[in-house]
């Protein structure tokens, strides 16, 4: 099987054209690498012409970055490929029959999370417009995060059910999940290892082959398709379990009425051969595309491939916990304000509460799954009036911005009667206690510190109620 492909790769000869699916965080800055490679002649952006991101489109082709959070060096990375003629973008998908090979990095999202259930449908309609165009010896990779099992399984039968081709035989395929965080989306992809699983060894070599170049620190890790998947699922879904294990532990020191960041810093202070502590940060909560789902996919994975699981009976796992504990952040800030304006005699119903940032990275316009919905809505139920603020998420562009998000910081500040900081943005950290108290226009305003970026005796110096996560040790302040 894989000599014939083999031949045709060889016929075919090195990489040079190449088609990347789906123009988001994952794609753009990986297009832009491919393109910024010497020896590969040009790279296509396949971006669906939707309502909602069709104007990626002309942007893109404009050698401009639709991503809006601070993303060192990718706009001037467009403008060069664009300017050069190495990358432009279109929704012609049949454009995808010139391509040597072809990357998706399209969203995989969660429909039910309670069943397991993902949602498929744009990588499906992606896949289906490759399978279309799929031409002999070309390589397809998926790029996605994806249950375990969906590259050999899912993918594989769309791919030769729409083309007639056979993977392994007449096309190649394979896994390489893409690794990055927004705010350094170019120097993950060129820095971090890259893992490279192909259903074949064939395959395997050939996604090496369109890696490699762009890889400046990173080496190539070649595995099998699923055992990547089951990387990319895993090392998502341990980074969202030490988060919540400090999470438990900032509610813990919350009600031990100590300080998790003391805490925190004695526990990382140990260091030595084989000890590893790796203790993150605690917050008020986890969003984002990726943590929020991917130990779902996990999860699905085992079902999926069928094995048999032994596991204690009726226990849930340790992974789903976690995702509670992480989901269950935003309530806990909201008792957080109900009990700093309890101290005031005030309650969360006709209370104003200002919500400072809405993404949920520092500094970032990804306000994909934040937790400061669940917590707005809360809010909301219980009767507040809540007005929110980000100074970068933009209410015009953003899909994820919630109705009336405004960037006048003054303004929202105006009149609150509790300040709940939800993002480290910047902007927040120079916050001068005694301006925000005139803004709120009250004695004995209240603020909510969800990252631990206020100075809570300067606050409480300037007459605030003072709430933080994990911050045993000046929640329990009383109003004398
Ligand atoms: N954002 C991250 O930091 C990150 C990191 C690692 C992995 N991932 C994974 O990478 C994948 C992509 O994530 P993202 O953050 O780039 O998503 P995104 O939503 O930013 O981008 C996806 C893009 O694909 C487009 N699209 C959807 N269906 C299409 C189709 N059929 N044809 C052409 N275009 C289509 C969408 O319109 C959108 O522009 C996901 O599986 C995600 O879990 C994301």
């Amino acid at each position: 099987m894989t000599e014939n492909l083999a031949t045709l790769i060889g016929k075919r000869g090195p990489i040079r054209t190449i088609g990347v699916i789906g123009m988001g965080y994952v794609g753009i800055p990986a297009a832009a690498l491919f393109a910024d490679v010497p020896h590969f002649e040009h790279v296509y952006g396949f971006q669906r012409d939707s309502a909602s991101s069709g104007y990626k489109i002309n942007m893109l082709n404009r050698g401009e970055s639709p991503l809006k959070g601070e993303e060192p060096g990718l706009e001037e990375l467009l403008g060069k490929v664009v300017g050069a003629g190495k990358f432009s973008c279109t929704a012609d998908f049949s454009k995808i029959a010139e391509c040597d090979a072809v990357t998706l990095a399209i969203q995989t999202p969660f429909k039910d999370k309670k069943d397991l259930l993902p949602d498929f449908t744009p990588l499906i309609e992606g896949l289906r417009n490759v399978g279309r165009h799929l031409t002999p010896g070309m390589l397809v990779v998926l790029e996605s995060t994806i249950t375990p099992g969906t590259t050999a399984g899912m993918a594989r039968e769309i791919l030769e059910g729409e083309s007639g081709l056979v993977a392994g035989k007449d096309f190649a395929l394979a896994h390489a999940p893409e690794r990055v965080m927004v705010g350094r989306l170019l120097r993950n992809i060129r820095e971090h290892d890259r893992i490279v699983g192909g259903i074949d060894e064939v395959s395997t070599a050939r996604a090496v082959e369109l890696y490699s170049p762009v890889l400046t620190a990173g080496t190539v890790i070649p595995m099998t398709a699923t055992a990547a998947e089951v990387t990319k699922t895993a090392e998502n879904t341990f980074r969202d379990l030490q988060i919540a294990a400090v999470n438990q532990l900032a509610l813990y020191c919350e009600a031990m009425g100590i300080n998790v960041y003391d805490v925190r810093a004695g526990v990382a202070s140990l260091k030595g051969e084989g000890i590893t502590r790796a203790i993150l940060w605690p917050g008020a909560g986890v969003g984002g595309h990726c943590l929020t789902k991917d130990t779902y996919h996990l999860e699905r994975g085992v079902q999926v491939l069928g094995g048999e699981l032994d596991f204690p009976a009726g226990r849930e796992s340790l992974y789903t916990l976690a995702r509670g504990i992480n989901d269950f952040m935003p309530e806990h800030m909201l008792r957080l304000t109900e009990s700093g304006l309890a101290q005031v005699g005030k309650t969360l119903k006709g209370s104003k509460i200002a919500l400072l940032g809405w993404a949920f990275i520092n500094d970032s316009d990804d306000a994909r799954n934040t937790p400061a919905e669940p917590f707005r809505d809360a809010a909301l139920a219980a009767g507040a009036e809540v007005r929110v603020h980000d100074p970068w998420v933009d209410p015009a562009t953003s899909p994820d911005a919630p109705p009336g998000l405004s960037r006048d910081l003054a303004g929202v500040l105006s009149g609150a009667d509790a300040v709940v900081v939800f993002a480290g943005h910047k902007e927040y950290r120079g916050l001068v206690p005694a301006e925000v108290r005139r803004l709120c226009g009250y004695e004995r305003p209240v603020i909510v510190d969800g990252r631990n970026i206020v100075d809570p005796d300067a606050f409480v110096a300037a007459g605030f109620i003072y709430k933080g996560i994990g911050r045993g040790d000046k929640n329990t302040y009383s109003v004398t």
